[in-house]
């Protein structure tokens, strides 16, 4: 009995150790301590023995009971520590995929170009200037010059909302509302802004648009300076060997009056397709203030003059970045706003 109890024994520690998973060890413990397994079998077989060797029998039975259980005890914590690992592995989330990336906006292309003329004006000591959108037929004509049945109106179609009462046609009217404002004070403001006239929309024509105004007035303000101000601003905004050329031209607001005009910066002035073979590209109107518009806003013109210009941000934008027709500016497709991410950052 002795040896058959020693046999079950080594048969249960190597099936123990033998044993893979949680399931199996569980059968062996079923197998070799449950009611019906070998070693209760055995003790069945205990009354047939002497009386004097029982006690022996019995401690040698329970002596392997105890190092079975043991056995299977230690064996099983490994197993379930093993079925957890499998476990956490194969429910394991592969944190390396790549993310989306967060799509970012960018300024549209009208706004930089505005923000690049503005951060240069400022840097001249220019402060900026805002007027209403909604304005009335006399700061947007009277004032300027155009009294009313001025054939000069006809330049600039204009959506009116009440006979006195339009959309601004263009940001002049800031000129006269600054001088008003400032009481004969020098003034140097430049003024970025939308502005209305009635055109057909096409390639080149928009019923609305931007603009940005500029005046100077002051002691001593001459042409001079006027072209010495519109050389600075064409080299920033074209490249640093743009020579500039003012032609005569006419507003009712500027006497003298002038068109400024930059020299290629496509093909240097020898002609090509951007500036019609005419080797400069037209940019802006400008002028002296017309004494009448310094008078009409309460300045003495014997003692202060000015210059004062008009320019196209649209106009800019489309010659600086080849943009080939101004409705692109407006209809917010992403395809062309994300052609102008700003680089740096
Ligand atoms: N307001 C003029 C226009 O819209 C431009 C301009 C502004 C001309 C200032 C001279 C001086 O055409």
């Amino acid at each position: 009995m002795e040896a058959r109890l020693q046999e079950l024994k080594n048969e249960a520690l190597d099936k123990i150790q033998s044993a893979q998973t949680v399931k199996e060890l569980t059968d062996v413990r079923v197998a070799y301590l449950g009611k019906k397994g070998p070693i209760t079998d055995v003790l069945k077989g205990m009354g047939k023995l002497p009386a004097e060797e029982r006690p022996k029998m019995g401690a040698l039975a329970n002596e392997v009971r105890a190092e079975v259980t043991e056995s299977l005890d230690a064996r099983m914590v490994i197993l379930e520590e093993q079925a957890i690992n499998e476990k956490l592995k194969s429910e394991t989330i592969d944190i390396s995929l790549p993310g989306r990336p967060a799509k970012s906006g960018n300024p549209h292309p009208l706004t930089r170009v505005v923000e690049e003329i503005e951060d240069l004006f400022l840097s001249m000591g220019y402060e900026i200037a805002e007027g209403p959108e909604v304005e009335k037929d006399y700061y947007n004509f009277e004032a300027l010059n155009l009294p009313k049945g001025h054939p000069a109106r006809d330049m600039q179609d204009s959506f009116y909302i009440t006979e006195d009462i339009l959309l601004r046609t263009h940001t002049s009217p800031v000129q006269a509302r600054t001088m008003e404002a400032k009481g004969g004070e020098p003034i140097k403001i430049i003024c970025p802004g939308k502005v209305y006239r009635r055109d057909n929309d096409d390639a080149t024509h928009s019923h609305q648009f931007t603009q940005i105004e500029g005046l100077v007035v002051g002691e001593d303000i001459r042409m001079s300076d006027l072209k010495g101000t519109l050389s600075v601003f064409a080299k920033k905004m074209f490249g640093d060997d743009r020579e500039i050329r003012l032609r005569p031209s006419f507003f009712p607001f500027t006497e003298p009056s002038v068109e400024m005009d930059i020299s290629c910066f496509k093909c240097g002035g020898n002609g090509c397709n951007v500036c019609k073979k005419t080797g400069w590209i037209e940019i802006l109107g400008a002028g002296m203030v017309h004494p009448n518009v310094l008078e009409m806003a309460g300045y003495d013109s014997k003692r202060l003059t000015g210059f004062a210009f008009g320019m196209g941000p649209e106009r800019i934008a489309m010659l600086k970045y080849g943009i080939e027709d101004i409705r692109h500016f407006y209809t917010n497709d992403v395809r062309f706003l994300t052609q102008f991410q700003r680089t740096e950052l």
